[in-house]
């Protein structure tokens, strides 16, 4: 892995979240306003062919793992061919490309997106309960993401991870519905506690706390066992002994997961964010634009990386900030 993917605190970036797109067929109550979000001009957007350049420079300096994201990515119509270009970089190191979707349209897309190599699947589900979805999303297509979550697991993708956002009032009680989800699928739910954001109408008061939510699944389901977690991973993981999936849950507010982060995004503008905190952020589309090669672009994204220590220095002057760049990027209004 190469210095360019090395913060200031010695983390090493080697997941990369791709923004195709601010653009989203649904309108989430903790997310966007019913009306939408103020979308960046389309030619400010990055290129299939631009996304892909950038893809292959992180890639070639040890990036691994690449996940395409929103808004909501497949409704970009070249998804399949950026999903085909991205695939192509396997041989030189990318073991994983991932996609995070809402389900609306996946069913549908699926096979060829298959085809074209993406290796792993997440799609939002907030509720089990139809009318809930189309309070909770402000548009119908419940069914939809179900059928999607269906075609991914007919397809063979395990396990079909499954994000669920908790929230109080709204669907704590659906918990252990969704565990019961794992029992006969390779399914793996992840609880999120839900973070609350600056102007959003959905409160701190909305926040379930993850150890409150593994005491609703510890009291119904016996043998519940916690696996073994990856040093980079966000979610806590679980089994129900004798179900085929798997449980998890992603405590970004109660105990966050700085330390281990391996994240860098880069936003449907072309900006990079690599920080925690901070809203910093650098453009990569300009310099392509205007011509800067490969080792220019280097120097960018490692200048980035090294900027952190000044995000990182302010935060630590809020002993209770514990945001992370999720929240961030949620200001940003993007789909993490
Ligand atoms: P995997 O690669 O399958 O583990 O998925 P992921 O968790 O990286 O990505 P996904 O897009 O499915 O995000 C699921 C949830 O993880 C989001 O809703 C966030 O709550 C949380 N999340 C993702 N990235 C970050 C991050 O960098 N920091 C924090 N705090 N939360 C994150
Ligand atoms: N808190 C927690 N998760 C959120 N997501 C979007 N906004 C929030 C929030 N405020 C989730 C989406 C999706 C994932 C990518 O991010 O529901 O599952
Ligand atoms: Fe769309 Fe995701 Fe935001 Fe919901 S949370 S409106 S699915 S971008």
């Amino acid at each position: 892995v190469s210095d360019m993917l090395m913060d200031s605190f010695g983390r090493m970036h080697t997941y990369l979240r791709i923004s195709l797109t601010e653009r989203c067929n649904l309108r989430c109550q903790y997310c966007m306003p019913a009306e939408g979000v103020e979308l960046t001009p389309g030619p400010n957007l990055l290129s299939r062919a631009e996304v892909v350049r950038l893809a292959h420079l992180f890639v070639s300096s040890g990036v691994d793992k690449i996940r395409l994201t929103g808004g909501e990515p497949t409704i970009r119509n070249d998804i399949c061919d950026i999903c085909a270009d991205l695939s192509a970089l396997k041989p030189k190191g990318l073991k994983t490309l991932a996609i995070t979707t809402n389900g609306i349209t996946l069913a549908t897309k699926l096979p060829l997106l298959k085809q074209s190599g993406l290796t792993s699947v997440n799609i939002s589900l907030d509720t089990l309960v139809p009318a809930k979805f189309e309070f909770m999303t402000r548009r119908k297509g419940h069914q939809r993401v179900l059928d999607s979550i269906h075609a991914a697991v007919q397809l063979g993708y395990n396990p079909v991870k499954v994000n669920c956002v908790v929230m109080r009032g709204f669907n704590e009680d659906e918990i252990c519905d969704f565990v019961e989800l794992t029992r006969h699928e390779p399914i793996n739910i992840r609880f999120i506690e839900f973070m609350p954001f600056d102007g959003n109408v959905w409160n701190v008061k909305k926040l379930v706390p993850y150890s409150e939510m593994l005491d609703t699944v510890v009291k119904q389901f016996t043998g519940l066992k916690r696996l073994q977690d990856h040093p980079t991973d966000t979610a806590k993981n679980f089994k129900v002994s004798g179900h085929c999936g798997t449980v998890s849950f992603i405590t970004s507010m109660t105990e966050h997961f700085c330390a281990g982060c391996n994240r860098l995004r880069l936003l449907a503008d072309g900006n990079l964010k690599v920080c925690l905190f901070g809203p910093s952020e650098v453009s990569l589309r300009d310099p392509i634009r205007s011509g800067a090669d490969d080792d220019q672009l280097r120097e960018i994204i490692s200048a980035a990386g090294r900027q952190l220590m000044v995000e990182f220095s302010w935060a630590s002057y809020f002993p209770n900030f514990k945001f992370c760049q999720c929240v961030s990027e949620l200001l940003f209004r993007v789909c993490l």
